[in-house]
C-alpha cells in the first residue's frame, strides 16, 4: 500500500534506517495496541453491508498482515509502493507482465539461474527477448540496447561472481531510451544500499533471504515509486495470486526488526572468513566486494554503504568441491542464503545448473566455484570448520 502522510506518520519517515526496521510502517496495533502485528489468519471479511467494506475483502487481494509488511519494505527501501510475494520467482513473474510480447530486456550475464530459467524457458516462448550481458561492463551494456528495449534487470552485486553494476550510470542509459531499470537488491538488502534513490525504478528482492533471515521462510517483494505503476502491478499481483499468506508475512515483519543488527554481522563474518580463504593453500581466488583490490571496490563504496556477507572462492582443484561439501558441518552444504545460518553452495550444479553450459563458463560458473553465505555465528568457529573441511581434502 501507498504510504502517504495519513498512513505513515512523518516523523517515521525521518527515523533512522535501524529505527524503521524495528518499528515498521505502524508501530502498533491501533485497535489493541499489540506491539506485534497481529496475525490475520483469515481468508475473507465480512463486510458491514452491501457496497460496505472494512477495507478488507478477501486475503489474496489484500491482508491487513501482509499490507504492514509491504507499507514496511516501502518505507526501508525508500519507495511509495511496496508488493509482498509467495517467493522471489513470484515477484519477477509479476514485474515482466507490465510488458509486452516482442518487448525486449538487457539482463546481467552473471545473475540468479531461477531468474534466467523463468525468462528463457517461460517468457521467451511468449514473445519477450532477453540480451545476457555483462552489465559490470557500462560498454557492453550500451551496445545491446535496441530500439525495442524496454527494461535493464541487473543484479548488483551478482549472483554468485559478485559483479557489481553501476546502478546510477545504468538508470541514465535507459530512462533516455524511456525504459526501466529493475534492480535485484536481494544481496546487500535495504540496509546496505537502496537502488530507488540511485534511480532505479523497481526493486525487486527474494524476501527468503536476508529480509526474512532465518532460513525459515520463503517470500518475495517488488517496491517503486512509480505511481502510474501501481494499478496495473496490483491488478497482476490480485489476478496470479501468488501473494504472501499472513503468517509467512509476520515471519519477515520479525526478520526485519533485527536486519540491521544481522547484516553487520554477516558482514564482518563474510570479511574474516573471505580474508582467511584468500590465504588459504587450496584457494585460488576469492570474490567478495569487500577487498579494496576487488574491480568495483569504488564504485561499491560509492552506491552502496557495506558489502554485505556473500563470498563466492574458486577452489585451485575442483575435485576438492565434493570433499568440502561432505566435510563441512556446522557449515551446512544447502541452496539459498542471507540467513542467520552460514550455508555453502556449489552454483554449478545448484543455484545455476539450468544455465547452459557455454554461458555458464563464460560467465565463470565452473566446478571450482564455491558459493558461501555467511552466517552470524562466531566468525572462528566457521573457520575452524573451514578448516576441518579442507584438511580432508588431503
Ligand atoms: C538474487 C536472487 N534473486 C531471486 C531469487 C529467487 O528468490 P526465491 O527463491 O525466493 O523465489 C534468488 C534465489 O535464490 C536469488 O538468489
Amino acid at each position: 500500500m501507498e504510504n502517504t502522510s495519513e498512513t505513515v506518520c512523518g516523523c517515521q519517515k525521518k527515523l533512522s534506517l535501524e529505527t524503521r526496521l524495528v518499528h515498521g510502517a505502524t508501530p502498533f496495533d491501533p485497535s489493541t495496541g499489540a506491539i506485534s502485528t497481529p496475525i490475520y489468519q483469515s481468508a475473507t471479511f465480512r463486510h458491514p453491508g452491501l457496497y460496505e467494506s472494512t477495507g478488507f475483502d478477501y486475503s489474496r487481494v489484500i491482508n491487513p498482515t501482509r499490507e504492514e509488511l509491504e507499507r514496511t519494505l516501502a518505507l526501508v527501501e525508500n519507495g511509495r509502493h511496496g508488493l509482498a510475494f509467495a517467493t522471489g520467482m513470484g515477484a519477477i513473474s509479476c514485474l515482466i507482465k507490465l510488458y509486452r510480447p516482442g518487448d525486449h530486456f538487457i539482463v546481467s550475464e552473471d545473475l540468479y539461474g531461477g531468474t534466467y530459467r523463468l525468462f528463457q524457458e517461460y517468457y521467451r516462448l511468449y514473445g519477450f527477448s532477453f540480451s545476457y550481458t555483462d552489465t559490470s561492463d557500462f560498454g557492453k551494456t550500451e551496445a545491446a540496447l535496441r530500439p525495442e528495449t524496454r527494461a535493464l534487470f541487473i543484479e548488483s552485486p551478482s549472483n554468485p561472481m559478485m559483479k557489481v553494476t553501476d546502478i546510477r550510470g545504468c538508470a541514465r542509459l535507459i530512462h533516455a531510451k524511456g525504459g526501466h531499470l529493475i534492480v535485484d537488491n536481494t544481496f546487500l538488502s535495504p540496509y546496505f544500499q537502496n537502488p530507488l534513490d540511485l534511480g532505479a525504478d523497481i526493486v525487486v528482492h527474494s524476501g527468503t533471504k536476508y529480509l526474512a533471515g532465518h532460513n525459515d521462510t520463503l517470500a518475495g517483494f517488488l517496491v517503486h515509486s512509480r505511481d502510474e505503476l501501481e494499478e496495473e502491478l496490483r491488478n497482476i499481483q490480485k489476478s496470479e495470486g501468488a501473494t504472501l499468506s499472513p503468517f509467512d508475512s509476520w515471519l519477515v515483519l520479525r526478520g526485519l526488526k533485527t536486519l540491521a543488527l544481522r547484516m553487520e554481522r554477516h558482514q564482518s563474518n563474510a570479511l574474516k572468513i573471505a580474508s582467511w580463504l584468500r590465504e588459504h593453500p587450496r584457494v585460488e581466488k576469492v570474490f567478495f566486494t569487500g577487498f579494496p583490490d576487488h574491480p568495483q571496490y569504488d564504485l561499491s563504496r560509492d552506491q552502496a554503504r557495506g558489502f554485505g556477507g556473500m563470498i563466492s572462492f574458486y577452489l585451485k582443484n575442483p575435485a576438492d568441491a565434493p570433499v568440502l561439501l561432505k566435510n563441512v558441518s556446522l557449515i551446512l552444504f544447502a541452496e539459498s542464503l542471507g540467513g542467520t545460518e552460514s550455508l555453502l553452495t556449489y552454483p554449478v550444479v545448484q543455484t545455476h545448473s539450468a544455465i547452459p553450459e557455454q554461458m555458464r563458463l563464460s560467465a565463470g560458473v565452473d566446478e571450482r566455484l564455491m558459493r558461501l553465505s555467511a552466517g552470524i555465528e562466531n566468525p572462528d568457529d566457521l573457520i575452524n570448520d573451514l578448516q576441518m573441511a579442507f584438511h580432508s581434502c588431503g
